[in-house]
């Protein structure tokens, strides 16, 4: 069975640039309090009537263009969001609607943070078994239209945004190269501590003027708790995946770790040993996007230089669910 390679990688965020001093106009807040908790100095959200299909699409033709294929060349299409643009059906058809191409599947992997390792997963799957040859994976969010801007949501408001990044997998004609293993895990007994309650199929209607007025389609997050288990969960998960390949922290050239928070990466840093070249951040420019930090942080270590043949990476994340998981890549 070929391993799957990374062909391509780009990433899209919105124009609209919103700094913390624009937050504090909004709510309660300050750039002091958001930069020391946080790490985040700005963030992009959609204009009105930007989708997510929209950034997908722009991060889409990217990750086409370096890996010099068109997107006729596409199998298949995995399409990792928390916020699709309606309920459904998912992101990925819209998607598939805008490149223009066939009648190729498109599915959506709905596991929030953690949701691009999940979706490479998949991918991966797919790309060994022989069953597609060329799939595009996407992490794309919309959170902006989904969070309370008043000081009563002030502590999800200040730190998720939105962005997309895309990648194409192909299958490795070197058999060392490309997709070496993957560590996936979920908890659910924590699902209320992060999460969206309505709209909700177990209510009916779906979504009520109640739900509005209560504010329980806004994201909901236990921040702490999320922080406590985060800072444990990505290092033990990072430990998993390169023991599964038989390394250690040393052998690692790049830890691409979901961009939660500042304090928790620098945590995991740490914990893990890891020195300052070893990591890699741009949650100080971008908030969190969900399932957009991973492939968005790849595309610019991979168009900076920072990513050489050869080298050993751990994408991890964790998230809402709660779910996380790793993947150890040899590029
Ligand atoms: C959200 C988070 C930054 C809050 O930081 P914290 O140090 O835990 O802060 P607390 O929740 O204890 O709040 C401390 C105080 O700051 C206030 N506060 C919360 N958000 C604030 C904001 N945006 N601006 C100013 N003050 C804020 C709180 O109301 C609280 O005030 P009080 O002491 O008067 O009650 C932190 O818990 C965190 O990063 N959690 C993980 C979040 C995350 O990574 N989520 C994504 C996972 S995928």
């Amino acid at each position: 069975m070929p391993r799957s390679r990374f062909l391509g990688t780009g990433f899209a965020v919105p124009d609209r640039v919103v700094g913390n001093d624009d937050l504090s106009k909004l709510m309660d807040t300050s750039d002091e309090w958001i930069r020391t908790r946080t790490g985040i100095q700005e963030r992009r959200w959609v204009r009105e009537g930007e989708t997510g299909a929209d950034l997908a699409f722009r991060a889409t033709g990217q990750a086409l263009e370096s890996a010099d294929l068109r997107a006729g060349d596409l199998d298949a299409i995995v399409y990792a969001t928390s916020t699709p643009d309606h309920f459904a059906p998912g992101g990925g058809v819209f998607l598939q609607r805008m490149l223009g191409i066939g009648t190729i599947p498109a599915i959506d992997i709905r596991t929030q943070c953690s949701g691009f390792v999940y979706a490479l997963s998949v991918a991966d799957a797919w790309i060994r078994c022989g069953q597609y040859r060329r799939i595009l994976v996407v992490g794309a969010e919309v959170q902006s239209t989904g969070m309370d801007v008043s000081t009563e949501g002030r502590n999800t408001a200040v730190i998720f945004a939105d962005g997309a990044g895309a990648v194409v997998l192909g299958p490795s004609e070197d058999e060392r190269r490309g997709i070496l293993a993957f560590d996936l895990h979920s908890e659910g007994k924590h699902a209320e501590k992060l999460w969206v309650d309505s709209p909700g199929s177990m209510y009916h209607p779906r979504v009520s003027p109640e739900h509005l007025t209560a504010g329980r389609h806004f994201l909901q997050m236990d921040g702490k708790e999320v922080f406590r288990h985060a800072v444990i969960r990505m290092p033990e998960s990072v430990r998993a995946v390169l023991a599964a390949t038989g390394h250690g922290t040393a052998d690692l050239a790049l830890l691409l770790a979901h961009q939660a928070n500042l304090r928790i990466s620098e945590m995991m840093q740490r914990d893990l040993g890891l020195r300052d070249d070893q990591v890699y951040n741009n949650i100080q420019r971008y908030g969190n996007t969900t399932a957009a930090t991973i492939p968005i942080a790849l595309d610019e270590c991979v168009r900076a230089g920072r990513i050489s043949p050869g080298d050993l990476l751990v994408l991890t994340a964790f998230g809402s669910g709660f779910m996380w998981g790793s993947a150890a890549v040899r590029w």
